[in-house]
């Protein structure tokens, strides 16, 4: 099994188009240690031929032209693609709006959620992608899943899906109520599990969470690669920025320190690798030369870049 980091940032990326904090500033400029980053997504592959790809993001475009695995091959149909299938871990912008880029008539299927199905079937512009030619499949959580292509051949992916605490996204937050409680339902946000190849360990993706609890300490025993919610460094970061009045929590991700961050979270599991990805363009640990950044490293996690790849 092979997968592909393609996007490590949040929504946004690095740079961001409209910011001018200083690391979209250092992003633009080039400075070293500081690397450009487009939107959160990954892709995974069983046989380096079929691809799935773990949310699709505004930045698939460049995505795929920098991807060669993901383009069509030399030999291929005069319209073809590598990409069979989409697993979409929630409905946020920055994981479903580049299905808009996927259209052009090619067959693919998208696996997601009741709660993500009725967002993609709520807003008709998605409607771009024919439902004839790309099946829209709901995803089962709690059971292992074999990822099937357009026309139902297996894609060799297998994946297990489970809620994660989370939120709506913020297009679907309720404006009359800004101070209720948007945790999800369970089905608003989730990780995926890839089962492993002949290697063993399986590989989670989970690009978004707000909490840690035993129930998803328990589902990761397996685990040899973790790639985890890497939004916020500190739970007030963005407010400190002074970019947003809003706090990690409220927006749905777990901070990485702190004595309730993921950092600490998940210290005492073995896990082989540890991820940060959906990384914010206001964390601090996006800076190599950072104090943030050598905590993190010494605490035993890498920080995810875009063309990061894991065999498993
Ligand atoms: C998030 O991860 O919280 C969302 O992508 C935020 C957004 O919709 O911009
Ligand atoms: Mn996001």
């Amino acid at each position: 099994m092979r997968m592909k980091i393609l996007g490590s940032a949040a929504g946004g990326g690095l740079p961001q188009w409209n910011c001018n904090y200083y690391l979209s500033r250092a992003a633009r400029s080039g400075l070293a240690g500081i690397h450009k980053r487009t939107q959160s997504s990954a892709a995974v592959s069983a046989d380096g031929a079929a691809w799935v790809l773990f949310n699709v993001s505004p930045d698939i475009r460049q995505q795929i032209a920098e991807t060669a695995v993901l383009q069509p091959s030399v030999n291929s149909q005069l319209r073809s693609t590598p990409i069979r299938a989409v697993v979409l871990t929630n409905a946020d912008v920055d994981h479903i709006a580049g299905l808009l880029s996927l259209r052009e008539r090619q067959p693919f299927a998208i696996y997601a959620t009741v709660q993500v199905l009725a967002a993609l079937d709520a807003n008709s512009i998605f409607n771009v992608l024919d439902p004839e030619l790309v099946p829209r499949r709901l995803l089962p959580l709690a059971e292992e899943v074999a990822i099937r292509d357009a026309e139902g051949l297996e894609t060799g992916v297998t994946v297990e899906c489970f809620p994660v605490s989370g939120k709506i996204a913020l297009y679907l937050e309720d404006r009359q109520h800004p101070h209720a409680n948007f945790s999800s339902n369970a089905g608003d946000t989730i990780g995926i599990r890839v089962a492993g190849g002949t290697a063993g360990g399986a590989v989670f993706y989970i690009p978004g969470c707000a909490s840690i609890d035993a129930v998803l300490r328990a589902m990761l025993t397996d685990a040899y690669c973790l790639l985890f919610d890497g939004t916020v460094h500190a739970d007030n970061e963005l407010i400190a920025a002074g970019v947003s009045h809003k706090s990690g929590v409220r927006m749905g991700h777990l901070a990485m320190s702190g004595n309730a961050g993921s950092i600490a979270a998940l210290a005492d599991l073995n896990i082989s690798r540890r991820v940060f990805i959906h990384i914010n363009n206001t964390n601090p640990v996006l800076d190599e030369n950072s104090a943030e950044y050598m905590s993190v490293r010494a605490a035993g996690w890498e920080v995810a870049r875009d063309g990061m790849e894991i065999e498993f």
